[in-house]
C-alpha cells in the first residue's frame, strides 16, 4: 500500500490535494500533517469520510522526533509538502518565519525522509532507495521573479525571486536539489502559477475581493491593477501534481499553469460584474513594495512529457468559485471571527 504523507494539508491547496487524492486512488493511505496556523482551518476537511485511509496529525513540520515518529509509524512511501508560510505581504511584514517554515521545515522532512528512505541509511555514499519513494516539493513561479511585458518562465530560468516569500520557496527549492544530487535522493519540484478556487483564505486577491464585494467593502487594488497573474484553478494545481508524483522523472522541476494571463484589475471587475455590485467599490491604494509586474508559465514540459491538461476555462472556474463563496457563509463567517479583523486592520487601515 502507498502511503502519502501531505504536509500542510489543512491549508488551500493541501485540502484539495488530500480530498482529490483520496477520490482518484482508493487503495492509498493520507497521512496530513499541518500545523494548524492562521491558514490551517479542519472544516476544511469535514466532508472526508473515508476514516479508515485518512489520518490527521497535528503537528510542525520543523520538528524532526515528531516526523521522524510519523515516518516510523506509517511507513511513508511519499511526501507532497504543501505546508508553507504563503502570503507575500505577510513575508513583508514579518519574513523570519518564512525561512523557518519554508526552507528549516523542508529541509528536516528531507532529512527524515532520507533515513527513512536509504537502502543502506549509514553509507554515506548510498545513492540507492527504497523502491516507489518520492518527495515532490509544492513550489511556486514567483522563484524566477518577474517577467515583463513579454517571456514565459521555462523551467530553465534562473531563480531570481523578490519578495521574502518567494526568496523562501526558491531557497528551500535549492535544499530539495541538493538532496537529489548529494545523496540521489528522487525528489521532483513544481512551480505553478496563481491557484485560486474553494477554500481559499481571504487574504489572497480572488476570495478578498469577493467577502468584500459582499459586504460592499472598499475593493483594495494595489497601485495601478495593472500587474498579471497567471491563473489555474486548484483542481487542476492537484491533479498536475499527481501527475508528477506517478510519472516525474526523478530530479526533474516541472511547471504547472494553464495559460490563463490576467490582470488584477480585469478579476476585480469580473467579480463586480459577477455578484451584481458597482466599480465604485474599487479603490487604488499604495502599491505593495517590491510588487512583481507579471507572472506567465510555459507549461510545455507538462503537458508533453507527462500528458497532463488543465481542465477547467476561467469563466467556469471563476463562476463556480464565486458560487462557493455565495455557499458558504459559515466558512467565510468562522474565519473573519478569528485573528482575520486584525490582520485587515493592520494592512489596510
Ligand atoms: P495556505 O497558506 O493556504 O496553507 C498552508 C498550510 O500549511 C496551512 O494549513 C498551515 O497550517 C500549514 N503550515 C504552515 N506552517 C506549518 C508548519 N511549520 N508545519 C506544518 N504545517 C504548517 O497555502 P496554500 O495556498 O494552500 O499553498 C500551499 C503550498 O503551495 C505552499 O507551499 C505554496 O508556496 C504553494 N503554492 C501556492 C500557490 C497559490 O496560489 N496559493 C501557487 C503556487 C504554489
Ligand atoms: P495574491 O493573491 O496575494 O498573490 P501573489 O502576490 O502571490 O501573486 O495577489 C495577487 C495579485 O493581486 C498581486 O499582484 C497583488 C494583488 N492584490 C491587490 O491588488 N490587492 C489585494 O488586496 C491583494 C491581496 C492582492
Amino acid at each position: 500500500m502507498k502511503t502519502v504523507l501531505v504536509t500542510g494539508g489543512a491549508g488551500f491547496i493541501g485540502c484539495n490535494f488530500v480530498k482529490l487524492m483520496l477520490a482518484h486512488h482508493p487503495s492509498y493511505r493520507i497521512i496530513n500533517v499541518d500545523a494548524l496556523t492562521y491558514a490551517g482551518n479542519l472544516e476544511n476537511l469535514k466532508e472526508i469520510t473515508d476514516k479508515g485511509r485518512y489520518v490527521f496529525i497535528k503537528a510542525d513540520i520543523r520538528d524532526k522526533e515528531k516526523m521522524d515518529e510519523i515516518f516510523k509509524t506509517y511507513e511513508i512511501t511519499s511526501v507532497v509538502n504543501f505546508a508553507a508560510e504563503s502570503h507575500v505581504d505577510r513575508s513583508i511584514e514579518e519574513p523570519e518565519i518564512f525561512l523557518l517554515t519554508n526552507v528549516i521545515g523542508t529541509q528536516v522532512l528531507l532529512d527524515v525522509a532520507k533515513k527513512h528512505w536509504k537502502a543502506h541509511p549509514n553509507d554515506k555514499y548510498c545513492k540507492t532507495y527504497k523502491p516507489g519513494v518520492k518527495f515532490l516539493q509544492v513550489s511556486t513561479d514567483e522563484v524566477y521573479g518577474a517577467l515583463g511585458e513579454t517571456g514565459l518562465f521555462v523551467e530553465t530560468m534562473p531563480l531570481m525571486p523578490n519578495s521574502p516569500y518567494s526568496a523562501s520557496k526558491a531557497s528551500a527549492d535549492m535544499v530539495v536539489r541538493a538532496y537529489h544530487e548529494t545523496f540521489g535522493m528522487p525528489v521532483n519540484i513544481t512551480r505553478c502559477s496563481n491557484n485560486y478556487g474553494p477554500f481559499q483564505f481571504p487574504e489572497k486577491l480572488i476570495p478578498l475581493m469577493i467577502n468584500n464585494c459582499l459586504e460592499e467593502k472598499e475593493l483594495p487594488v494595489y497601485g495601478d491593477g495593472m500587474q498579471v497573474r497567471d491563473w489555474l484553478h486548484v483542481t487542476d494545481h492537484c491533479s498536475a501534481i499527481d501527475t508528477v508524483l506517478h510519472k516525474g522523472v526523478d530530479g526533474e522541476v516541472y511547471n504547472i499553469g494553464g495559460n490563463n494571463e490576467k490582470a488584477n484589475i480585469e478579476i476585480v471587475k469580473l467579480i463586480i460584474k459577477t455578484l451584481g455590485k458597482s466599480e465604485d467599490l474599487i479603490k487604488y491604494v499604495k502599491d505593495r513594495p517590491g510588487h512583481d509586474k507579471r507572472y506567465a508559465i510555459d507549461n510545455t514540459k507538462i503537458t508533453t512529457q507527462l500528458d497532463w491538461e488543465p481542465s477547467y476555462t476561467f469563466e467556469q472556474g471563476m463562476k463556480e468559485t464565486i458560487e462557493w463563496y455565495l455557499n458558504h457563509p459559515d466558512w467565510i463567517e468562522h474565519i473573519i471571527l478569528g485573528d482575520y479583523v486584525k490582520y485587515y486592520q493592520k494592512m489596510y487601515h
